[in-house]
């Protein structure tokens, strides 16, 4: 058992063993195949059908061979040909190149991962380590070229720093390094790709947030009446805002403006003395009011938000959408600056109107996202444009990269959280009702935004960008385009996968600048794209190329060792014109006998040439295919002895068929046109009118009378003719039966011939003689044959052959002597098993007899069928 079990294991292993090798074997046949071009692996290669230098580079893995002279196999290959097909010089396969143009380091891409923005929002973390500080402006240093930095970082800045704050120099000293040289967040800043179509290029981009990046902060406020208590404790507390912020970063700039609404009913009271004093201590009612651009003057802010009047108005929702997009939109007023943070703080209590709104005060002109503000900072256009959309803000706020924030109440919280989901680096917050927290707000909302970076690009149609970051762990990457939990100084590395799915149709679009971005931050990385669409060789200029060359009949352009046809010609050297096309109706059903196009162009044994079909070629020269639709072969006739049409001597073969010599005929010719053989010697008709003639040879007809054969058809085993006429007179000569054996009728009616009689009758085949049997009244088989060439003569049996007589009455008897005799053995056997059966019962009773005891018992249920009765008047004697 042990034995049979290891053997079919070895067994099993050697199948293993020849699969393998089988495969491996099968592999290196492929490979070989596919380097000769096989037919069979052309279909996989996507390749070979690519006619033009543009569309096969534009197929993956597929270069081009301008080679002259190249026959006619596919320019277009898989890969890289053989030299000896295609010598190097005449190859073009580019390959996708990247080149990084501008690559200045980060500011602060090693180092200085202690200063935190969580860190800062505590209070406690800005006392940064020396270490922090040393290791960043050292690093700073190191990749800047600036000269000026190195002085204004020494004594002056820190000079600064001593009188503004008490914790630390560290901020100041980098701030003067931000003011002097250019903060870099993300590297590098500018890369030349050029791309062939389908391949992923991975591009890495680095961030890294740089210590005390400007940040400037725009305070937008409701200034509603219901805003009143808000705007008290804002004024109250703006001071400590710009605390705060100057802690996170000593570059920071606080600006300040309001809004009401537009100016119309219903969203105000137009009711001229509502539109002076709309209640209670209000100013008139305005659109929207720049009251504070951006400024490093922050004391100001508390008495501008002070001054600031509130208003009233009538409907609910507000008209914040104007301001927001006037605050975006003006960007010298609101004075926003070009490398820094922006946000956009934007406070209310109650809902927004958006575009479409503006119909129902009757304003429907579009808003134009431009800056319509006046020299005192209100919005001139408010009763004249609409609200702007929810897109167009989102599209403003992309292109300022400006992150807004909505410190909203509780009841409008929902509300302006899905609104954030559509504007691109903006989010909410709730605020309490008279806007206390608004300093944790503002400092909490900063430090998700810092610490968050999510990469985004301009690319568009069919040129596709995704991200991979591991972020900050060291693990692998993963596709996502955010990263959070960032620290100052943390750097991250997103790797952009560049496809471009297929070259646009436009080739000014084959050159492309794209954007790769990260959310809320004026920096990018701009990617100068060239998709390689298109080959030199197929520009003006190049070697090769030459307009209305000799090599294309001075009909096309030689171009990457093709020719490029102009509209009147085609083929492959422009031999063909289209005019001979519209002789033929100009359908490109040309090559086929009719419309049906599932028949193949010229029969499939012709190539379709300038609408006409050029049949193939035969490797034995006389074997021609012809004919307009190549329909005709001279070598594929009906053959007879493996000649074609029986020899030359009997015909030839046109056009599929046998075209007989004189005196021949037939399929393929192999029949004789004379009729000459089937004529009987003796004379009469051909095939003795049992037949015809067909290739000299008779072929019998079965008639009425029976089936004629032999070669000239003047046979019939089967007809009954003569027989029938010949045996009543056989019959009666020879036997004296049938119906002429009375008297003398035998001899009256046969008069024609005497029956001799033999032993036993045999045909002769060479006598043409015929066999005739009969079987008389008395079941007696008899056979005799005649001959009628010339004289009838008939031969007959001898004997008849008779069946034996059978014993009828013997029969009759037997059978019931046998019935009865079965009948009686029957009776006996029955009468025997009785007779045992009886005999048995009795011994039994016999027996049970013997053993009985007999009792005179009475039988207590008998009564005496007699009674005595005394009769008591009897006397008696
Ligand atoms: C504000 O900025 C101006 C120049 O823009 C500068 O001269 C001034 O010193 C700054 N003030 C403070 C407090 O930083
Ligand atoms: C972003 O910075 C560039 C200079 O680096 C500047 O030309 C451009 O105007 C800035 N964009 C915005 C929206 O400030
Ligand atoms: C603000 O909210 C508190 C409690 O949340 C409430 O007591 C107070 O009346 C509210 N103030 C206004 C002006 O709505
Ligand atoms: C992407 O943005 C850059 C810079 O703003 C611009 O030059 C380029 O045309 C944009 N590309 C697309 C495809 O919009
Ligand atoms: C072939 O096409 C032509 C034009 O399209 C049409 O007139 C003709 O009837 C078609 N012939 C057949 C056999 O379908
Ligand atoms: C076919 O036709 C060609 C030219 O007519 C002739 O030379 C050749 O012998 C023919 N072949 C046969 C097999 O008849
Ligand atoms: C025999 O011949 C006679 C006269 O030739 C004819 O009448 C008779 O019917 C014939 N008999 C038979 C049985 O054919």
């Amino acid at each position: 058992m042990m034995q049979q079990q290891e053997k079919l294991l070895l067994v099993a292993l050697c199948i293993m063993a020849s699969t393998l090798t089988t495969l491996a074997l099968g592999e290196q046949t492929l490979a070989a195949a596919a380097a000769q071009q096989s037919p069979a692996k052309l279909e996989q290669n996507p390749c070979v059908n690519k006619g033009t230098c543009h569309a096969c580079i534009q197929t993956q893995n597929c270069g081009w061979c301008m080679k002259p002279d190249y026959g006619d196999r596919s320019r277009c290959f898989l890969h890289t040909p053989k030299a000896d097909i295609c010598p190097e010089e005449y190859i073009w396969n580019p390959d996708t190149s990247e080149r990084i143009l501008i690559n200045k380091d980060l500011t602060l891409a090693s180092g200085g991962a202690a200063w935190a923005g969580g860190q800062y929002a505590s209070g406690v973390g800005y006392e940064s380590s020396a270490h922090g500080q040393s290791s960043a402006s050292g690093s700073y240093s190191a990749s800047s070229s600036s000269s000026s930095y190195g002085s204004s970082s020494s004594s002056g800045s820190s000079s600064g720093y001593s009188a503004s704050s008490s914790s630390g120099g560290y901020g100041a000293a980098v701030s003067g390094a931000a003011a002097a040289g250019e903060i870099v967040q993300i590297k590098p800043q500018r890369v030349s790709l050029k791309l062939r179509i389908n391949e992923v290029h991975n591009l890495d981009v680095s961030y890294s947030q740089a210590v005390d990046y400007p940040v400037d902060l725009y305070y937008l406020m409701d200034l509603s009446k219901s805003m009143e208590d808000d705007k008290e404790k804002l004024s109250a507390l703006g001071d400590k805002l710009s605390e705060t912020m100057k802690r996170i970063t000593s570059n920071f700039r606080l600006g300040f403006g309001s809004f009401v609404d537009k100016v119309l009913m219903p969203y105000v009271s137009t009711i001229p003395k509502k539109l002076e004093h709309p209640c209670d201590n209000c100013k008139a009612p305005y659109g929207y009011r720049n009251h504070m651009p951006l400024s490093n003057n922050t004391e100001s802010f508390s008495n501008e938000v002070k001054e600031a009047a509130v208003s009233g108005n009538l409907d609910a929702p507000e008209g914040g959408f104007d301001a927001i997009m006037q605050a975006i939109a003006c960007r010298q007023q609101i004075g926003w600056r070009e490398k820094a943070r922006r946000l956009l703080v934007f406070s209310t209590d109650a809902g927004f109107h958006y575009a479409g709104d503006g119909k129902l005060g009757g304003v429907i002109t579009p808003n134009d996202g431009e800056c319509h503000l006046n020299a005192q900072g209100m919005y001139t256009h408010s009763i004249i444009q609409d609200y702007p959309s929810i897109s167009q803000i989102n599209q403003k706020v992309k292109q300022n990269a400006i992150n807004i924030i909505f410190a909203v109440t509780q009841n409008q919280y929902a509300v302006y959280q899905k609104l954030s989901a559509h504007i691109e680096g903006s989010s909410s917050a709730i605020l309490s009702n008279d806007s206390s927290n608004v300093v944790d707000l503002v400092r909490e909302e900063y430090g998700k935004i810092s610490s968050t970076v999510e990469m985004k690009d301009n690319a568009t149609g069919d040129v596709k960008v995704t991200y991979l970051s591991s972020c900050l762990t060291n693990g692998p990457q993963i596709k996502t385009n955010k990263c959070s939990g960032l620290k100052v100084g943390d750097k991250v590395t997103f790797t952009a996968q560049i496809t471009v799915t297929k070259c646009p149709t436009d080739p000014r679009h084959w050159n492309q600048a794209i954007q790769i971005y990260p959310v809320g931050i004026n920096e990018s990385m701009i990617i100068d794209l060239e998709m390689l669409c298109s080959c030199p060789c197929e520009h003006a200029g190049s070697t090769g190329y030459e307009l209305h060359s000799q090599k294309c009949h001075n009909h096309g352009t030689y171009m990457c060792g093709i020719c490029e046809c102009d509209e009147q010609h085609f083929g492959n050297t422009c031999e063909c014109s289209t005019s001979d096309m519209h002789l033929n109706n100009g359908n490109d059903n040309m090559c086929r006998p009719s419309n049906d196009t599932s028949v193949a162009e010229c029969n499939g044994r012709g190539s379709c040439v300038c609408g006409a079909c050029e049949c193939h070629k035969r490797t034995n020269p006389d074997e021609i295919i012809s004919g307009k639709y190549c329909e005709c072969e001279n070598f594929s006739c009906e053959r007879r002895k493996n000649l074609l049409c029986s020899g030359p001597d009997h015909g030839t073969c046109e056009c599929n068929r046998c075209v007989c010599k004189p005196g021949w005929t037939g399929n393929s010719c192999d029949c004789q046109t004379s009729k000459d053989t089937c004529m009987p010697p003796g004379g009469g008709e051909i095939c003795s009118g049992h037949g015809t003639c067909e290739c000299g040879v008779c072929k019998c007809k079965t008639m009425d009378e029976g089936r004629y054969s032999g070669k000239y058809c003047d046979k019939c085993p089967t007809c009954s003719g003569r027989c029938h006429d010949l045996k009543d007179c056989v019959q009666c000569q020879m036997y004296q039966t049938g119906q002429l054996k009375n008297g003398d009728d035998c001899a009256k009616n046969c008069t024609t011939f005497t029956a001799i009689s033999v032993d036993t009758v045999k045909i002769d085949e060479h006598k043409d003689e015929q066999l005739c049997v009969f079987f008389d009244e008395d079941d007696c088989k008899f056979t005799f044959k005649y001959s009628e060439v010339g004289e009838l003569v008939v031969y007959a049996q001898q004997e008849k052959e008779c069946p034996p007589k059978v014993f009828m009455l013997g029969i009759v008897l037997g059978v019931i002597a046998a019935i009865v005799l079965v009948g009686l053995a029957i009776l006996l056997l029955w009468k025997l098993l009785t007779t045992i059966h009886d005999r048995r019962e009795f011994a039994r009773f016999e027996k049970e007899r013997m053993n009985a005891k007999w009792d005179t018992g009475e039988n207590p249920i008998y009564k005496q069928a007699t009674s005595t009765f005394k009769n008591p008047i009897y006397a008696g004697k």
